[in-house]
């Protein structure tokens, strides 16, 4: 009864549910009580999907709370839909939290009433929730220091005539986001910046979102010192009550490795997981498979597909693919295999409509992943010490594709191309004729990224400085 009580509010995204989901259980861990709000239909993926459930049974102090309904289902692949989900998510749930708190639905005689809410970094409302009742709030968000840094400092580039940019001169570099002088250019700012009107829905909601951070009480990365720390410092001069927990899939496989008797995690997924691929990995020589995915958002066109299956097939290398059923745009049906690369794909390709993602970047099969860059799916890509191929699609992903390329060296940037000669041979560039070099950076930084979430760690110490003071909060 004594234990804090904690709502954690996700925006309903894949990549947002998952790693939010992963901070709930190493909370759960801690014996803190979480409630996880999120709306009917993410649950009801989640239960079907995956063990989430069996899984949080085994933590007494955690429930699941849906959102009422109304909020927009529609198509994410778009700006306007992720915004129209913005908007029925900000008029829902505002009201819908604070009854919630107000009313005292969620304590009972094991429960105390919520002691602090930790809400998805994009929805500031909590902020006004909290304001409303009292009660604390963290902001978690799911992107990487350097994106969040780069959205931070969009004023900035206003201010300074940075912005708008008419979509030309891609190459030019920017001066105004601290700490990136000398590499940002145009092209890897967050795809929103792509304006030439500073007035567009998506770009305002962005900046203002992001600019409202230093309101919360913290703020929580899922990153990790040696992989942003200059970065971090510039955050800090903003949100000085910073806790870098990250990778938190890494955090979390070592909390249950030290307080359970499995360190297996679960995959919180929101489609079907095709574990054949794993049996089809086990079957190749190690290091020879590319893995390419783009993540739960990311739609491609007809010739972009073709274009990626030609540079893939061309390159002689073996690859498994992830092809969601939703992610090629245009009319069903119109992906099928082209004959004429379907020979190479049956030689050496496989295709899975949704993977087990971290389970795959950790097989030792795989020697490199061509993928958009979403967070999770770069630090999934670091903790297994796989070098990158970067296609990123659009927001953060970026940024994050530019710090893959010229800041970490982990692997390449393809941004703003899509040609099967250039995918042909940054393929061989990575897997053959440059990989000594970017496995040797990518197995550093997996050893760093380790190092962070093993007990004494960077992130370590931080998730417990978390911990304690969500108990010295009383809501
Ligand atoms: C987007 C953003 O780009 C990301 O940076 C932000 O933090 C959240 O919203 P998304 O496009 O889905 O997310 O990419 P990513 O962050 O990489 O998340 C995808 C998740 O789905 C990863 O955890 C990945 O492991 C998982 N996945 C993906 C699978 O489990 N199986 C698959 O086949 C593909």
């Amino acid at each position: 009864m004594d234990q804090p009580h904690v709502i954690i509010f996700p925006f309903p995204l894949q990549g947002h549910v998952n790693s939010m989901l992963k901070l709930a259980e190493l909370l759960c861990l801690s014996g803190i009580h979480v409630t996880y709000l999120v709306s009917a239909s993410i649950h009801g993926r989640l239960l079907t999907h995956t063990n989430v459930q069996p899984r949080f049974n085994h933590y007494p102090g955690f429930s699941f709370q849906t959102l009422p309904d109304g909020l927009y289902e529609g198509s994410l692949h778009n700006p306007d839909g992720i915004i129209q989900m913005y908007e029925s998510l900000k008029a829902i749930a505002k009201p819908f939290l604070i009854d919630l708190i107000v009313s005292d639905r969620l304590s009972s005689d094991a429960r105390r009433p919520v002691t602090c809410i930790i809400a998805d970094g994009i929805l500031s409302l909590a902020i006004e929730v909290g304001e409303k009742t009292g009660i604390p709030v963290i902001f978690f968000r799911t992107v990487s220091a350097c994106s969040f840094w780069a959205y931070f400092c969009i004023p900035e580039l206003i201010d300074a005539g940075e912005l708008p940019f008419n979509g030309d001169n891609m190459d030019e570099g920017i001066a105004n986001v601290k700490g990136m002088e000398g590499f940002l250019r145009r092209r890897d700012l967050p795809s929103f910046c792509r304006v030439s009107n500073l007035e567009s829905d998506d770009f305002k909601i962005v900046l203002t979102e992001t600019r409202r951070t230093p309101r919360a009480q913290a703020l929580i990365l899922n990153t990790f010192e040696d992989l942003e720390g200059s970065i971090l410092s510039h955050i800090r001069s903003v949100c000085p009550k910073l806790y870098t927990i990250g990778p938190l899939h890494g955090q979390l496989k070592t909390s249950l490795a030290r307080k359970t008797t499995s360190s297996s995690t679960s995959s919180n997924s929101l489609w079907e997981e095709d574990r054949s691929c794993i049996r089809w990995l086990d079957e190749q020589p190690m290091k020879s498979v590319l893995y390419v995915s783009f993540g739960s958002i990311a739609v491609v066109t007809r010739d972009q597909l073709l274009e990626f299956w030609h540079g893939l097939v061309n390159s002689g290398k073996r690859f498994l693919w992830v092809m969601r059923p939703d992610s090629v745009a245009g009319k069903d049906g119109e992906h099928h295999i082209p004959a004429e690369l379907e020979e190479g794909t049956k030689e050496r390709g496989y295709m899975v409509g949704w993977a087990p993602q971290e389970e795959v970047l950790a097989h030792p099969s795989i020697g490199g992943f061509l993928t958009h860059t979403g967070w999770n799916s770069t630090l999934e890509s670091i903790l297994a010490g796989v070098p990158m191929i970067c296609w990123p699609y659009f927001a953060d992903q970026q940024v994050n594709s530019r710090f893959v390329g010229e800041v970490w060296n982990l692997g390449v940037d393809m941004k703003d191309t899509c040609d099967r000669v250039i995918v042909e041979t940054m393929i061989n560039d990575l897997m053959e004729v440059r990989r000594d070099e970017f496995k040797k950076s990518a197995d550093e930084m997996s050893k760093l990224a380790k190092r962070a979430v093993s007990e004494g760690g960077s992130s370590s110490c931080n998730l417990d400085r978390l911990i304690e003071d969500i108990r010295l909060m009383n809501g």
